[in-house]
C-alpha cells in the first residue's frame, strides 16, 4: 500500500496500531503511581507517529507497553492495545512470542545494550528469523545478510563481527537490522539515536525514513528532542505526567503548538532553531 501522507479513519484504512484510554502505574512498596494516563491514538501503515515529551513523562512506558515487555513493577491498569487487530493487553508472554520480531518490533536507545556481547552479531540477527521461521540454516543466514544489506552494512563482513568491533552507529544499524528482519508491520523505537554522536544521528534518521519508504513499516518514534520530529514524523503526539496534551500534524504542532506544555517545551530547547538545522 503507497504512503499517502496522514491516513486517516476516513479513507477506510485501518490502523496498524490502537491504544484505547491505556492506563499503565508502577507499584513500589504500598505506592502505585501512575505512568501513563488514558492515551488513545492510532498509527496507520507506513506512518511516522512521534511521541514527543520530557524525561519521565511516560514514553519509555508506554514503548514497553506496545511490545509486551513492561517491567514487573508495572501493570496496564485499563484500556485497549490493538496490534493489527489483536488485542494485546491480557497477552501472556507465551502468546507474545509470535508476534513479537514478527508484527511489531521495538529499537532501543543503547544499541550495545541490545546486543549480546559474546555472539557474533549476524547469529544475533539471525536468531529473530530462526524464532519465527522453520527455514533451512542457508535460508535463516540469507534472510539475515539481507536485513545488513537493508541497513547499508557491509553485510558479508559485519556478519561474523562481535558487537565490540563495531562502532556505536554500526551496533544501531544491526538492531535495526533485528528489527526489520522479519518484515514487521509496526516497529517501536525509543530514542533510537540520543546515545549517538550528530553526524552518526542524522544517517540513522535517514535509514529510518528510507526503511519507511521502501517497507511501508509504520514507526512510532519516542524522542525528547523536537528537531527528530520536524524531520521525520507524520503526526506528534506531545506526553506530559503520562498523558497527551497535544495531537495532531507534526508541522502544523511544531510551527504553531495549541497547548502550553508544547510552547514551553519548545522554547526551553530553542527547538526551532534546531528543527530547521535538521529540516531537509
Ligand atoms: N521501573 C520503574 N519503577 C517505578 N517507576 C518507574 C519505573 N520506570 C519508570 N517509572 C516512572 O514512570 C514515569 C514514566 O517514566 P518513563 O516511561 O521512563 O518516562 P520517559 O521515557 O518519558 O522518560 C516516571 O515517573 C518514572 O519515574
Ligand atoms: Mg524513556
Amino acid at each position: 500500500m503507497p504512503y499517502s501522507g496522514g491516513v486517516n479513519a476516513s479513507s477506510g484504512i485501518l490502523p496498524i496500531l490502537s491504544v484505547n484510554k491505556l492506563s499503565i502505574s508502577f507499584e513500589t512498596g504500598d505506592r502505585e503511581s501512575a505512568a501513563v494516563q488514558d492515551l488513545s491514538f492510532e498509527i496507520f501503515p507506513g506512518e511516522i507517529v512521534a511521541v514527543l515529551g520530557e524525561s519521565g513523562s511516560g514514553k519509555t512506558t508506554l514503548g514497553t507497553a506496545l511490545t509486551g515487555v513492561l517491567p514487573e513493577s508495572a501493570s496496564i491498569r485499563s484500556g485497549s492495545v490493538r496490534i493489527a487487530g489483536e488485542e494485546t493487553t491480557q497477552l501472556d508472554e507465551k502468546s507474545w512470542q509470535p508476534i513479537r520480531g514478527q508484527l511489531v518490533s521495538m529499537i532501543w536507545q543503547e544499541p550495545r545494550i541490545a546486543l549480546n556481547p559474546v555472539l557474533r552479531v549476524g547469529t544475533q540477527v539471525e536468531e529473530v528469523v530462526r524464532a519465527h521461521n522453520r527455514w533451512a540454516a542457508s535460508k535463516c543466514k540469507e534472510t539475515a545478510l539481507a536485513a545488513l544489506t537493508d541497513v547499508q552494512l557491509d553485510a558479508a563482513k559485519i556478519y561474523s563481527a562481535f558487537p565490540h568491533e563495531l562502532s556505536g552507529g554500526q551496533c544501531q544499524r544491526v538492531a535495526i537490522a533485528q528489527a526489520i528482519v522479519c518484515r514487521p508491520q509496526l516497529i517501536i523505537a525509543d530514542e533510537p539515536t540520543s546515545a549517538l554522536d550528530s553526524t552518526t544521528q542524522a544517517e540513522i534518521l535517514d535509514l529510518i525514513a528510507k526503511l519507511r519508504e521502501q517497507t511501508q513499516t509504520a514507526f512510532l518514534l519516542i524522542t525528547h528532542n523536537p528537531a527528530i520530529v520536524s524531520r521525520l514524523a507524520d503526526r506528534v503526539l506531545v506526553m506530559n505526567g503520562g498523558k497527551i496534551v497535544e495531537q495532531g500534524n507534526a508541522t502544523a504542532v511544531l510551527s504553531s503548538p495549541s497547548h502550553p506544555y508544547t510552547r514551553a517545551l519548545l522554547e526551553s530547547r530553542g527547538s526551532l532553531l534546531q528543527a530547521t538545522e535538521y529540516r531537509q
